[in-house]
């Protein structure tokens, strides 16, 4: 049975974790699939890690659209979530309805991510889940506003800890199914995990959260630069370098 919104709400009652992950096109969501990841983000990192661009602003609709469709034919069983990028979302609620619809109608995403909190998405998101679409939210360090806040840890101190706490809790009334919390305190985010009914995903928040996600290419070693939390699991980088320097030495000397 592929995972539903519904099998993770459950986890968090039963406090299983949940393993979330990044893919941006089919080989490595197929992989990703097969070994067990229960939900893959088609996540606006692509910008960087797929296209080569330094942040997630430059991403389009249609851009998201194409790598989830190939995310999406690679995937059987995990959740599959796909995120609006940047100023396909913000500029009202009824560009936020069409660009959603875009993913639903086109892509196989069974949930749409979008970054900000109360008050500026409350109302989309409530009009998006009222016409039958999910939303994970996703406060703390949000990366589409880099040029504002950059990429340091947000909630630090009580001040700003009370907002996200606020802006969390907004999210829920306002009806996302989950909520991703990026690069905020531990303290601050098993808080937010023990007062909210639905799952948390961290992301250099600490082990409190019902579940963690990483960006894949931080994972495997394809990464130029990654953040201090994400743990490299294996160095492709080296091992791709030298399996394509044995394969030109292979040419060249035959
Ligand atoms: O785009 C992305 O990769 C994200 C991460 C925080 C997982 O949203």
């Amino acid at each position: 049975m592929p995972v539903s919104i519904a099998q993770i709400q459950k986890w968090k009652q039963q406090k299983k974790p949940i393993a979330a992950l990044t893919a941006s096109d089919y080989a490595i969501a197929k992989l990703l699939d097969k070994a067990g990841v229960d939900m893959i983000l088609v996540g606006d990192s692509l910008a960087m890690v797929a296209l080569g661009y330094k942040n997630t602003l430059p991403v389009t609709l249609d851009d998201m659209i194409r790598h989830a469709q190939a995310v999406g034919r690679g995937v059987d069983n995990a959740l599959l979530i796909v995120d609006m990028p940047f100023l396909s979302y913000q500029v009202s609620t009824e560009e936020a309805m069409r660009s959603a619809g875009r993913i639903f109608k086109e892509t196989d995403a069974r949930g749409i991510k979008l970054e900000g909190g109360y008050p500026d998405m409350v109302e989309t998101i409530r009009k998006l889940v009222q016409v039958g679409m999910p939303v994970m939210g996703h406060v703390g360090l949000t990366p589409q506003s880099v040029h504002r806040i950059g990429y340091r840890v947000q909630g630090g101190t009580p001040d700003t800890a009370e907002e996200i706490l606020h802006q969390s809790k907004a999210l829920v009334e306002a009806g996302i199914f989950a909520l991703l919390l990026e690069n905020i305190p531990a303290d601050l985010a098993t808080k937010i995990t023990e007062l909210i009914p639905v799952p948390t995903i961290g992301i250099g928040a600490g082990q409190g959260c019902d579940g963690q996600i990483l960006v894949t290419h931080d994972v495997l070693g394809l990464s130029d630069w990654q953040p201090p939390f994400a743990r490299k699991y294996v160095d492709l980088q080296s091992t791709i370098t030298e399996a394509v320097k044995q394969y030109c030495q292979d040419v060249r000397n035959h």
